[in-house]
C-alpha cells in the first residue's frame, strides 16, 4: 500500500499554537514544578526552575494557558499582585483543599512567559468573579499611560503593559464553572465580552468562549448561534481515559492489554468530535472564521498511589506518547478550524511533559513527541491519498523546502511498514528520529531517566523514484524530515 502525498497542493497551515500547553494551580503543577521562589536552593531565575524552563524552550512551547481550569473560577487576581509577603492566602477548593500563598500571580506568570518566549493565554473568572473584576484585570495587564489599573501595575514594578494574546471567558461553564445552560452561558459570554477592554488596537485580544464537554453538540450549537459573532474561538475539552468510569479510570502503569487498546481507540475519537462540532459550526460560520480549539486534552488515569489526593499526579509511558501522536495527527487534519490546543498539563499533572522531585527533573515520552513534532509548527498540511495500514497513524506537512512525516505504530507486538510517494521529488533525508517502548508501560523514572529517549531512526530509505519506505518498531513514534532535490 502506497500513500500518495499531495505535495503539489498546499493544505491548511498548522498553527504553532496547536502545540500549546496548560498550567493550572493544581498540585505541584506550578508550585514546586515550575515556581520555586527566588530563595530556593533549586537553580532558578526569578523563582522559575531553570531545568524546567530550558526543557520547555527546547520544544518551542508557543503558548501557556493559566491559571486554570477549575481553579480559574475561584481566582481573584488582585490577591496575587503586590508584595509577595502581603498577598492573601487562599484555599484551593478544587485541587487537594490546600492553602496557597498566591506567590505565583500575574507578574510571575508574565515573567515565566518572558523566559519561555511564549504567548499568554489567560482564563477569566466567570464562575465566581464579576465583569468589573475581569475588566480591571485586563486593564491592569494591557493598558499603557495613566489609568487606575495601569498605575497599580506600575506601582507593583511593571512599567510597560504586557501582551495578552489569548483570553478565555469561562472554563467548563457547563460544569464546575457555573452549571450553566448553553443559552444562559451565551448571554453571560456576550456580557463579559462587551466589557473586555481592547487597549492594543494593533493586536486585539483573541476572545475564546467556553466550548462543549466532549460530545455535547447542543452546547456548541447554542453558544455559536447566540454568541458566535463576538468570539474568535470556542474551546472543546476531551480527556482520554482507559475506562468509562471516572472513579476507576485505570492505572498509568502496569495495566492490562485491553487498556492499551481502549486508550488508543478513545484517543482516536478526537477526530469524530472535531468533525461533528465543526459541522455544527459550519451552519453559522461557513467561512470558518471561528476556531475550534481544544484547550484541555490528554490522558487522565487514577492518581499515583501514595500521592496527595487531588493533585492528579500520574506516570507517563509510551502509551501516552501514542496518545500525543494520535492527537497531533488529528489536529493537523483539522488545521483549517483548529488553531490552538493545550495539553493538560505541563509539569507533574495529568499527561505532563516533565516530572520533578525536589531538584530532579525528568522528561516523559510525551515530551519527546512534542520534540519530534516541532518541525510541523507553521508548516502546511500535506494530504495523503491511500489506505493507512492497520495500527499506524501518520501526518505530513511541508515548509521551506522540507517535507516532515511523523508516524506512530500503535501495535504492541508487530513492526509495521509505511510507503509514501510524494508528488514532488523529496530525496535527501535531513533528520530521522524515533522513540520506542520495549513494553506497554515503558517510562522514565528519577532512577532511570533515559529508558525512553529520542534516538536516530535508521529504518528509512528513499529509492531513485522518490518512494519513501519506513519500517517502524512496535510501540514507536518517528519523524522523518526530507528535503527536495536541488536542480
Ligand atoms: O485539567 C484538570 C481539570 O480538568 C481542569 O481544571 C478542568 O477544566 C477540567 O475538568
Amino acid at each position: 500500500m502506497v500513500i500518495e502525498l499531495m505535495t503539489e497542493n498546499s493544505g491548511a497551515k498548522i498553527s504553532k499554537y496547536i502545540y500549546g500547553q496548560f498550567s493550572e494551580h493544581l498540585g505541584t503543577g506550578i508550585y514546586g514544578g515550575i515556581y520555586v521562589g527566588k530563595k530556593s536552593s533549586i537553580k532558578n531565575v526569578n523563582g522559575m526552575r531553570s531545568d524546567v524552563v530550558n526543557a520547555l524552550k527546547e520544544i518551542h512551547l508557543p503558548v501557556l494557558r493559566w491559571p486554570g481550569g477549575l481553579f480559574a473560577d475561584t481566582y481573584h487576581w488582585q490577591q496575587g499582585v503586590g508584595p509577595q509577603d502581603k498577598r492573601q492566602l487562599i484555599v484551593n477548593t478544587n485541587w487537594g483543599d490546600v492553602v496557597e500563598d498566591n506567590a505565583f500571580g500575574t507578574h510571575e506568570y508574565f515573567e515565566l512567559l518572558r523566559q519561555l518566549g511564549a504567548e499568554a493565554y489567560i482564563n477569566a473568572n466567570v464562575g465566581s468573579g464579576t465583569v468589573q473584576e475581569m475588566a480591571d484585570w485586563v486593564e491592569y495587564m494591557t493598558r499603557s499611560g495613566k489609568s487606575p489599573m495601569a498605575d497599580l501595575r506600575q506601582k507593583n514594578g511593571q512599567r510597560e503593559p504586557w501582551k495578552l494574546k489569548f483570553f478565555g471567558i469561562g472554563n467548563e461553564s457547563w460544569g464546575g464553572g457555573g452549571h450553566m445552560r448553553p443559552e444562559y452561558y451565551a448571554d453571560v459570554y456576550r456580557q463579559y465580552e462587551c466589557f473586555l477592554p481592547q487597549n492594543n488596537k494593533k493586536h486585539p485580544i483573541y476572545r475564546s468562549a467556553c466550548g462543549p464537554n466532549v460530545d455535547d453538540y447542543n452546547w456548541t450549537d447554542k453558544v455559536v448561534k447566540y454568541a458566535g459573532e463576538y468570539m474568535d474561538g470556542i474551546s472543546l475539552h476531551y480527556y482520554t481515559l482507559p475506562t468509562n468510569d471516572w472513579h476507576h479510570k485505570g492505572s498509568a502503569t502496569n495495566f492490562p492489554e485491553g487498556q492499551w487498546h481502549s486508550v488508543i481507540q478513545k484517543a482516536g475519537r478526537m477526530d469524530e468530535l472535531l468533525t461533528r462540532h465543526s459541522t455544527i459550526m459550519d451552519k453559522y460560520d461557513p467561512e470558518k472564521r471561528i476556531n475550534l480549539n481544544v484547550d484541555e486534552w490528554g490522558t487522565w488515569y487514577d492518581e499515583t498511589p501514595g500521592t496527595h489526593e487531588g493533585f492528579l499526579q500520574q506516570q507517563n509511558t509510551i502509551r501516552d506518547a501514542m496518545v500525543a501522536a494520535i492527537n497531533f495527527n488529528i489536529f493537523h487534519k483539522h488545521a483549517d478550524r483548529v488553531k490552538l490546543t493545550c495539553i493538560a498539563q505541563t509539569v507533574n499533572v495529568l499527561q505532563a511533559m516533565l516530572l520533578t522531585k525536589d531538584d530532579q527533573m525528568i522528561k516523559t515520552p510525551t515530551y519527546y513527541v512534542f520534540d519530534l513534532y516541532k518541525n510541523h509548527m507553521g508548516a502546511n498540511v500535506v494530504q495523503g491519498i491511500g489506505k493507512t495500514p492497520k495500527d499506524l497513524t501518520y501526518t505530513a506537512s511541508q515548509k521551506d523546502n522540507q517535507l516532515t512525516i511523523s508516524i506512530a505504530n500503535t501495535s504492541i507486538n508487530d513492526s509495521n511498514e509505511m510507503t509514501f510517494k510524494p508528488q514532488m521529488n523529496y530525496s535527501k533525508i535531513v533528520s530521522s528520529y524515533e522513540i520506542v517502548g520495549n513494553k506497554m508501560d515503558a517510562h522514565n523514572t528519577f532512577e532511570e531517566p533515559d529508558n525512553i529517549v529520542e534516538k536516530e531512526f535508521k529504518d528509512v530509505l528513499i529509492n531513485k523514484d522518490g518512494i519513501i519506505k519506513a519500517k517502524l518498531a512496535p510501540m514507536s513514534v518517528v519523524t522523518i524530515v526530507i528535503e527536495k532535490k536541488k536542480n
